[in-house]
């Protein structure tokens, strides 16, 4: 069942338990990003109850103004931020309270606001909070009113660098209200974990903690239920309790499942933990958890281990921003780039570096991937002058419990990581702070490992000390290439030096990164993007070794998708990734689903458009996951080459197909032909056990001729789910044009609105908020976001000489939300 199923499974059970049983309202949970008033730029006494914002602009969140702006090589944030504006604004939310709601306890949720920001409820401060990236909520009940009241935000991203990419600014993640009685569980207070697990039973573990907020003591029984995906009930706990005024409790219980549904990669089953407080007959609290049940272990020989088989973390290091959208991005951009991710064989995501939107778990969990959720990129040690460094040693701890407290619940993490490259790794104190942070996470979350991503090479010249390595669980390697001096032998020294060690490579470089659709041959290779037939060697010898030795535990690539900043002008941003900007398949891709997916599969690159070039010798090269691929262009042989590797899906299938004295054979990841260029097919026929599994044709594309428009989903939901729609410039015969950079102009019509267009180029400075674009390399989008009403949706593209084209996509009427109007 999905996540959305959940949350309206939830409603219906409020509701009805409210409604029909004539009892007092309990917890109801509403979304409260509608109808925020927005000043861009510090302005006086914006918090005070009087300040009149009636001019301010009327907006909802989640909101980042950095990329509403222009890009500008003067920028404060520099390449850091992708030359996108930073500074101050100021938000504002204009409350209605009831009489009956003074006699609840109310919280406001910030999900993420980028950043120090400080807040005030009716003029009254009730606190500033600096890291942008941890969730974090504030009391209101004591200051609220009947009537009209006011929630003031100041935000203040003015102090640049402090970060080194882009981090967007504003409240880009959502905000809730929550209305509770004053006996409720505490924010954050349930937490669940299944200490014993097998196929035939599983044992839950639940601590939750309760607020009596009541004047008087208050007597109740906590129910826990489990239920199925099916909705059914699998297992129920009870527990009374008593609790004096004005404290708070902490009990135990435990479930029972038979034959459980375990949570997996492949499988990401889940379950529904529905909590209730009964205070005699009344309910006074109800909280539904998803839950997944799984076992995981790190095993210093094996590796790592779910659900007791072993499982290679295929993994990407991921930015949170969603690029044209900045870093107020709508979940389902998320999941249109999680699924593409999911198709490559990825099956691990690090949250480098920092604490994502926890929608993005959800989805995690959902999707049946592994996380290793990080805090930090900076500790004590800055890397930028305002970086998080100067908050470390006052908010530190707390942003780290926040980001443990709100995530472990989550069956997809399985890793804490405290850092990335934090230079405290070198020093001597450095050790002392892991070892604070360490225990934090211990003593949190006792069912987690911890590591950090170190990066034993450092500028200038200091290395990790012993020290600090060994306090890690497991050891982070950072670019392991790079570790010791015969860089090929990766993990051996240390695994020789230190057998006690477990280890993972929390970062490596990306096969083939580059920008998307463009190659660089011999003479026109350039230092942005060296020739795209030998940058992906170290790679390939990379994943080699990890992928026959078991104790490294996996890789993260760096990184999934293509993001925002860490950049040097004209280059907005980082390109190095699989998916560009757009989520955009780039060859590098391939690479990792031919050694990751089962699925017979080839790519071959590049495109077959060299006009001029005839004649000449252009590399063509293969990513397969079959055994032999045989090339031909224009209908003549270019020849079969094999490659002898074990790729996964093809279990136990390594050299059993391999005959040498038949075909040439590499020891290379990936084939290659040199075929003197002539314009035509190329055609690359694949072969497994002999038997033909797939071909793949490259056709020299002629004059851009029309537009064709595709959507990642043609039907979406009206609660602000978006589309992507993908704009291919092709010739007569449909063939994508991989130069074509034609102007297409976008207008929509019906139930939703465009909220950015993006091309995957790092060099176009145009905004993403206009409603045109120019393709590049033959491709360009356009994202579509429902805007509430059920209907459809109509997007025109038009370019000159290539004429008018429309997609429609349907919208049906979203699961119902509580909303703050
Ligand atoms: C790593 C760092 C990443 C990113 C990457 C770029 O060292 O951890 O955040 O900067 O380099 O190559």
């Amino acid at each position: 069942m999905k996540y959305n199923n959940y949350i309206l499974a939830l409603l219906i059970f409020l509701f009805a338990s409210n409604i029909f049983a004539g009892l007092p309202e309990s917890r109801q949970r509403y979304l409260m990003d509608f109808n925020w008033k927005f000043n861009l730029g510090d302005i006086n006494s914006a918090e005070s109850m009087s300040f009149d914002d009636s001019a301010w602009r009327t907006l909802n969140l989640p909101h980042d103004w950095s990329i509403e702006g222009q890009f500008s090589k003067d920028a404060p944030a520099g390449g850091n931020g992708g030359y996108l504006p930073t500074g101050i604004g100021w938000y504002r939310k204009h409350l209605e309270i009831s009489k009956d709601d003074l006699s609840k306890i109310i919280w406001i949720e910030f999900d993420g606001v980028y950043m120090n920001s400080d807040v005030w409820i009716n003029g009254h401060h009730l606190g500033l909070h600096p890291y942008g990236y941890t969730s974090f909520y504030y009391k209101l009940t004591p200051y609220l009113k009947e009537g009209e009241n006011i929630i003031a935000v100041r935000v203040d991203n003015s102090l640049q660098p402090n970060s080194r990419w882009y981090t967007g600014s504003g409240i880009y993640r959502n905000v809730w209200l929550v209305k509770l009685t004053p006996l409720h569980i505490a924010h954050w207070g349930t937490y669940i974990t299944t200490p014993k697990v097998s196929k035939e039973s599983a044992v839950l573990n639940i601590k939750t903690e309760i607020d009596n907020n009541y004047k008087s003591s208050k007597q109740g029984i906590l129910r826990s239920v489990l239920i199925n995906d099916m909705g059914e009930k699998v297992a129920e706990n009870e527990i009374h309790f008593s609790l004096k005024a004005e404290k708070s409790i902490k009990l135990n219980q435990e479930l029972k499942v038979r034959s459980p549904s375990l949570w997996s990669v492949n499988s990401p089953s889940l379950y529904k933990l529905r909590q209730t407080i009964l205070e005699g007959k009344n309910i006074s609290d109800e909280l539904a958890t998803i839950v997944g049940i799984r076992k995981i272990k790190f095993d210093v020989n094996k590796g790592f281990l779910l659900n007791g088989e072993h499982i290679k973390l295929n993994g990407v290091c991921l930015h949170h921003d969603g690029g044209c959208v900045g870093a107020a991005v709508p979940i389902g951009i998320w999941k249109y780039r999680l699924k593409k991710l999911k198709d490559m064989g990825c099956n691990a995501i690090r949250t480098s570096h920092n604490p994502p939107d926890p929608e993005f778990l959800d989805l995690c969990d959902e999707m049946g991937f592994l996380v290793m959720d990080e805090s930090f990129d900076e500790w004590e040690i800055g890397k930028r002058e305002y970086g998080y460094h100067i908050y470390f040693d006052k908010w530190g701890k707390s942003d780290l419990i926040s980001m443990l407290h709100r995530d472990r619940n989550h069956p997809s993490i399985v890793i804490w990581s405290v850092g990335n490259e934090v230079p405290d790794q070198k020093t001597e104190k450095g050790a002392k702070t892991l070892k604070m942070l360490s225990d934090i996470c211990h003593k949190e979350d006792p069912t987690r490992p911890v590591t950090m991503g170190c990066d034993n090479i450092a500028a200038d010249g200091g290395a990790t000390t012993l020290a600090f390595l060994n306090g890690l669980d497991i050891v982070g390697y950072n670019y392991v290439d790079r570790w010791h001096e015969r860089r090929e032998l990766y993990y051996s020294i240390d695994r020789h030096d230190h057998p006690n060690w477990k280890m993972i490579g929390t970062e490596s470089e990306s096969y083939n990164g580059g920008i998307r659709g463009y190659y660089s041959l011999g003479k026109d290779s350039s230092s942005i993007d060296p020739d795209y037939n030998f940058r992906m060697i170290d790679a390939e010898q990379l994943w080699k070794f990890v992928r026959l030795h078991d104790y490294v535990i996996g890789d993260f690539m760096w990184t999934g998708v293509d993001y925002l900043g860490e950049s040097f002008w004209p280059l907005k941003n980082w390109s190095f990734g699989v998916l560009d900007l757009c989520g955009f398949r780039k060859d590098g891709y391939y690479f990792y689903q031919s050694q990751w997916t089962g699925k017979p599969m080839l790519h071959l690159l590049p495109h077959w458009n060299w006009s001029g070039r005839e004649g000449q010798i252009i590399p063509v090269l293969c990513n397969t996951n079959c055994n032999e691929v045989e090339l031909f262009l224009n209908g003549k042989s270019y020849g079969t080459k094999r490659i002898e590797f074990p790729r996964q899906g093809h279990s136990g299938a390594w050299n059993k197909y391999a005959k040498p004295e038949v075909h040439p054979t590499t020891a290379d990841l990936h084939l290659e032909w040199d075929v003197p260029y002539e314009p035509g097919t190329l055609k690359a026929v694949g072969k497994i056990d002999g038997k033909v599994v797939c071909t793949e044709e490259v056709h020299t594309a002629g004059e851009p001729e029309k537009i064709i428009l595709s959507a990642d989903r043609d039907t979406i939901n009206s609660n602000r789910d978006v589309s992507i729609v993908k704009v291919e410039i092709v010739d007569t015969n449909g063939n994508v044009v991989p130069t074509a950079n034609n102007l297409v102009h976008f207008a929509i019509e019906g139930e939703g609105k465009i909220i950015g267009v993006d091309n995957g180029n790092p060099l176009d400075h145009n905004s993403f908020k206009i409603l045109e674009r120019e393709a590049f390399n033959g491709l360009c989008m356009a994202i579509v976001q429902a805007s509430g009403e059920a209907g459809k949706i109509k997007l025109i593209a038009n370019s000159e000489g290539l004429g008018k084209t429309t997609i429609e996509i349907n919208v049906k009427k979203g699961y119902p939300i509580l909303m703050v109007p």
